[in-house]
């Protein structure tokens, strides 16, 4: 209750009406939404699921070449996977594998018995088709959440295995007491692999969507009348101060090296005050990684 009290405080000047689950240790006078602490306490939840299961699931990343963003991610991984007690392994080859040795190895992975998930990591180099690589995974071995079965599933509502930044947007938003009925959302990006799939969990959930890219014309008279502000457009500094009404919530799934520094799609400095926010880092990306292991430990009690 320590930190309720406090926020109640501090936010008794702007009458914020989102409140957090005390249960969670928020930042910064409660403005401030600890993606990190949340992902640690869904792998802790992760862990005690995995320990129901006869065997320990196992989880198949495969890597072609050595991107040090891929490898720094899945680095991030390995040490998920350790505290949700799931087998992680990184499977990397050259960055010359051709397209039909890659589905050789999805192949494999497919019907290996005792890999209960596996991720190709993205991008591939230019020379592989990444949707034919994705089509060849058993989507119930799709613990990414990206086949088109999987897909068509997330659209109707009925999927197991949900992408992970999607899923665990959808998480913090619930974790963070975030109203649903009436508030009004701005998705900012139509990726296929957040902005589009994200979207449709919303609508799934009761709320009022509105889908932007960084080009909308006008862009700020759609994020000053919304509630709640999502943006993944892999450009940073996209969001003002002045695009935003105050008490808005503003999640940001934007991943950007700057510098060697990474940076979200947000003035975050110019906000954090105002609005409940995600930092980046320590905001979306260790809910990803978290939402990775509770899909492979979904992935391993269908396949047991
Ligand atoms: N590269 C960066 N993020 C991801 C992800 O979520 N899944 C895969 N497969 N590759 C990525």
């Amino acid at each position: 209750m320590e930190n309720r009290k406090k926020s109640t405080t501090k936010l008794g000047i702007c009458e914020k009406i989102h409140t957090i689950q005390a249960f969670y240790p928020i930042t910064k006078e409660t403005m401030i939404i600890d993606g990190k602490s949340i992902a640690h306490s869904i792998l802790m939840e992760v862990l005690e699921k995995t320990k129901t299961l006869t065997t320990k699931p196992r989880i198949v990343d495969v890597l072609l070449g050595d991107n040090p963003a891929s490898l720094s991610y899945i680095r991030q991984k390995g040490r998920s996977a350790e505290i949700a007690g799931i087998d992680f392994e990184l499977r990397q080859f050259s960055a010359d594998t051709t397209e039909d040795e890659l589905l050789t190895i999805v192949e494999w992975l497919n019907n290996d018995s005792n890999i209960h998930g596996f991720i190709i990591q993205l991008p591939l180099p230019p020379h592989i088709n990444t949707n034919n690589i994705i089509e060849a995974i058993d989507p119930r071995k799709d613990v990414d959440g990206f086949t088109s079965q999987n897909i068509g599933k997330l659209f109707l509502g009925t999927a197991d295995l949900v992408s992970c930044t999607p899923k665990g947007v959808m998480r913090l938003l619930k974790e963070s007491d975030v109203k649903i009925q009436g508030e009004n959302i701005v998705m900012i990006g139509k990726s296929n692999i957040v902005g589009k799939p994200l979207s449709l969990l919303l609508m799934n959930a009761g709320w009022t969507v509105t889908v932007c890219s960084k080009d909308t014309k006008n862009i700020a008279e759609f994020t000053r009348n919304a509630d709640i502000i999502i943006v993944a457009a892999g450009s940073p500094g996209l969001v003002k101060k002045n695009m935003v009404r105050p008490n808005a919530t503003i999640i940001d799934v934007g991943c950007t090296l700057v510098n060697g520094k990474i940076r979200g799609d947000v003035d975050f400095e110019a906000l954090e005050s105002t609005c409940l926010i995600t930092p980046v880092p320590g905001g979306v990306g260790p809910m990803t990684v978290a939402m990775l292991m509770e899909n492979t430990f979904i992935a391993a009690k269908n396949q047991m």
